[in-house]
């Protein structure tokens, strides 16, 4: 059926975003010119273990829940470099070495732009969120399975920091300050803020910031969390929470791949 240009300007902006975690794959259908959901979020546990082959089924599976045909966009919790898997610190390490973008076409047969799940969140938030219009160095840090973080400078990504794997405490720093420690580990929020305010202390020493931004899932207990900030760098919550992963990679895919799929 043939859309008026009104319907085909409404189409053409819609794409999917799906965001795989350590703990769930995430999708929704996002207006890319706003940066709005335009469905209502699909979630699904992600499987232990969390191999290229399992994972994938699942990818598949939020694909044919949204019936989507067109071109789409796809975190990845690790090193993700033109779509090929270089770390997967929370994954099967199976995934190191494949082209999750190949994968991904071959079992959906759609086209997919794959990246950083830290580093999309960055762009969404600096494109629709709290990092908007925010000149010079930004850095964008999820607390969840792992410590995620996607750094901005001056509104370009710079690809691939895992600022969550610096040594930190004789630890990585995602071992010491991840979010995992409170919702499944049952730390005290408050200690685990103090941990939190201890690595940001140390990443300020390391990047003359603009700001920070506060995201994953746990960013909804901000409030609870700020009081043990001490940063000099203005310490904001994700504008977009836990949904930003999801519409960075629709962001992208939508900057990749045009209107050209989706009309
Ligand atoms: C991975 C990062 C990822 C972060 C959050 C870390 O363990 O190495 O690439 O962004 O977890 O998922």
């Amino acid at each position: 059926m043939a859309l008026n240009e009104c319907e085909r300007k409404v189409a053409v902006s819609v794409f999917l975003g799906v965001d795989i975690g350590g703990s769930g794959v995430k999708g929704a259908l996002v207006d890319v010119a706003t940066g709005e959901l335009v469905s209502a979020r699909y979630r699904v546990a992600t499987p232990r273990p969390a191999t290229p082959d399992a994972v994938l089924k699942v990818v598949e599976q939020v694909v044919r829940h949204f019936e989507w045909k067109g071109a789409f966009g796809c975190t990845f919790p690790g090193v993700t470099v033109s779509d090929t898997i270089l770390t997967a610190e929370n994954m099967d390490p199976g995934w190191v070495g494949v082209n999750a973008g190949v994968a991904i076409t071959e079992s959906t047969g759609l086209r997919v732009t794959v990246l950083n799940d830290a580093d999309a969140a960055a762009i969404a938030e600096s494109t629709f969120g709290a990092g908007s219009g925010v000149r010079g160095t930004v850095l964008l840090l999820t607390f969840g399975t792992g410590i995620g973080s996607g750094l901005i400078h001056d509104g370009v990504l710079v690809a691939n920091t895992e600022l969550g794997h610096l040594e930190f405490r004789g630890m990585k720093a995602e071992d010491y300050a991840a979010a995992r420690l409170v919702e499944r580990e049952d730390m005290r929020i408050d200690w685990w803020a103090s941990r939190v305010n201890e690595f940001l202390v140390h990443v300020e020493r390391l990047f003359a910031l603009s700001r920070i931004i506060f995201g994953g899932g746990i960013a909804k207990r901000f409030d609870e969390i700020e009081p043990f900030l001490t940063v000099q760098t203005r310490v904001v919550p994700a504008a977009l929470l836990n949904n930003a992963g999801i519409v960075g990679a629709a962001y992208t895919a939508g900057q990749r791949y045009g209107s050209a799929d989706n009309d």
